[in-house]
């Protein structure tokens, strides 16, 4: 995939209008609706303002949760749920659709920016229509959710073409929704069909430093892999036995690697049906001549609760009434000293259960042999970016990406629809 895009450094925006995408998808506090961490908002900001600084009316978008678009996604979705089709109305769905408007995003961004902010009640209905055609240069209008409209993830043309319409006939698209990349959504890569399209800051920072590490590593390249689940992971084993000197698999996918090695599990997370494939990588891994780690020991409790007493087990011999929920002690060894002298580190997933403090030593140990590495060091977004932020080590960290799936796919060597429809350079 070619990720030399052209940015907004390339193109010239003064006097123009652009529709920005930006991925505020951030999280909210279930009760209260308030922001619980504004990270995606400030990482748009440098975007923002250079666009307003260059002189351009900046239309940004961004989707937020997965609302309902219609009343019958919301019935079809509530019944899923278990819920009474005849008990749900109307109000209930306005009301979902309440709890994600992006009026909570626009607060943020008024208390950010010094520049009108202004906020619209539609996407691309008539009072984004008349917002959008009265917007100045230098000013902020923030569309409603995208995914109120139906069209959006369809990526249905009507509503990409309608998106391009508000920034007008010589208006440009800008993409800086990396955490959106990953979805062909109507404002994340139909709208570039109609408008001159460019990345923005983010998306070219976020290209050029995982890009960077996955075609021209400093080596040794150390890749860290965690996370409940084998089957999440294939594509990026995969793709990454390509490319790292050395693959570290911890958290509970490294039990199917273990129980295919013949070993004994107990409870811990199986997912049998991937056994040979875990085999298949272990084989491809001494093929190609990449060092593969697999925990030694595990610490293991006889249930899964933050209070459960921890107990530490050489890997395979796991007994039945106990599960792994956090790499032991000898593997916390093994695996930091294989980071110690690496040139670049990528991380993708947590080591065990480390939401609960008694199983969290596993991570957090990678955490601080990653910050206090000389290595660029990645993290690729979702739970281990997580981790590192709540055991406070995210400040040494080069990168930590704002993607969670994206930049899953991304380290998969997959195309991103949101990246493959911009302006080559
Ligand atoms: C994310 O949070 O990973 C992105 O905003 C994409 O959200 P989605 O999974 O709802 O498409």
């Amino acid at each position: 995939m070619n990720y030399n895009k052209k940015t907004v450094k390339d193109i010239d925006v003064k006097g123009k209008k652009v529709l920005l995408r930006c991925d505020f998808n951030v999280p909210q506090d279930k009760k209260t609706n308030a922001i619980t961490d504004d990270k995606r908002i400030r990482a748009a900001l440098p975007t923002i303002q250079y666009l307003l600084g260059q002189g351009a009316a900046v239309i940004a978008c961004s989707h937020l949760g997965k609302p309902n678009a219609t009343f019958d996604a919301y019935v079809k979705k509530q019944v899923a749920k278990g819920k009474k089709a005849e008990e749900l109305t109307e109000a209930d769905w306005r009301k979902s659709l309440k709890k994600l408007s992006m009026a909570v995003v626009y607060e943020r961004l008024c208390e950010l920016l010094d520049c009108d902010v202004i906020l619209a009640e539609d996407v691309i209905g008539p009072d984004a229509q008349a917002k959008a055609a009265a917007l100045k240069p230098g000013q902020l209008l923030l569309l409603e959710n995208t995914r109120f409209e139906q069209g959006e993830t369809k990526n249905n043309p009507d509503t990409a073409k309608a998106l391009a319409d508000l920034a007008g006939a010589d208006g440009v698209y800008v993409s800086d929704a990396f955490g959106t990349v990953h979805r062909a959504h109507a404002s994340t890569a139909g709208v570039a069909a109609y408008l001159p399209a460019v990345s923005g800051l983010l998306i070219q920072k976020e290209l050029e430093i995982m890009g960077g590490a996955l075609e021209n590593p400093k080596r040794p390249f150390v890749a860290i892999l965690g996370g409940a689940k084998v089957s999440d992971k294939i594509n990026v084993i995969n793709n990454l036995l390509d490319k790292a000197d050395t693959i570290i698999i911890g958290g509970g996918m490294a039990y199917t690697f273990a129980k295919a090695q013949g070993g004994e599990i107990g409870q811990s997370l199986l997912e049998a049906d991937k056994q040979d494939y875990a085999l298949e990588m272990i084989e491809k891994a001494k093929a190609k001549g990449v060092k593969l780690l697999l925990p030694v020991d595990s610490v293991c409790a006889r249930e899964f609760s933050a209070d459960a007493e921890p107990v530490v087990v050489e890997a395979g011999r796991i007994p039945a009434d106990m599960m792994g929920m956090d790499i032991g002690p000898k593997t916390v060894e093994l695996f930091c000293a294989a980071v110690k002298d690496a040139g670049t580190i990528v991380w993708n997933g947590p080591m065990g259960v480390f939401e609960f403090p008694t199983f969290a030593v596993g991570t957090k140990a990678m955490a601080k042999a990653l910050a206090e590495s000389g290595a660029v060091t990645i993290i690729g977004g979702g739970d281990s970016a997580a981790a590192a932020e709540q055991l406070g080590f995210a400040d040494k960290i080069t990168h930590i990406s704002t993607g969670g799936g994206a930049s899953l796919e991304f380290l998969e060597g997959k195309e991103l629809p949101g990246v493959a429809c911009l302006l080559d350079k």
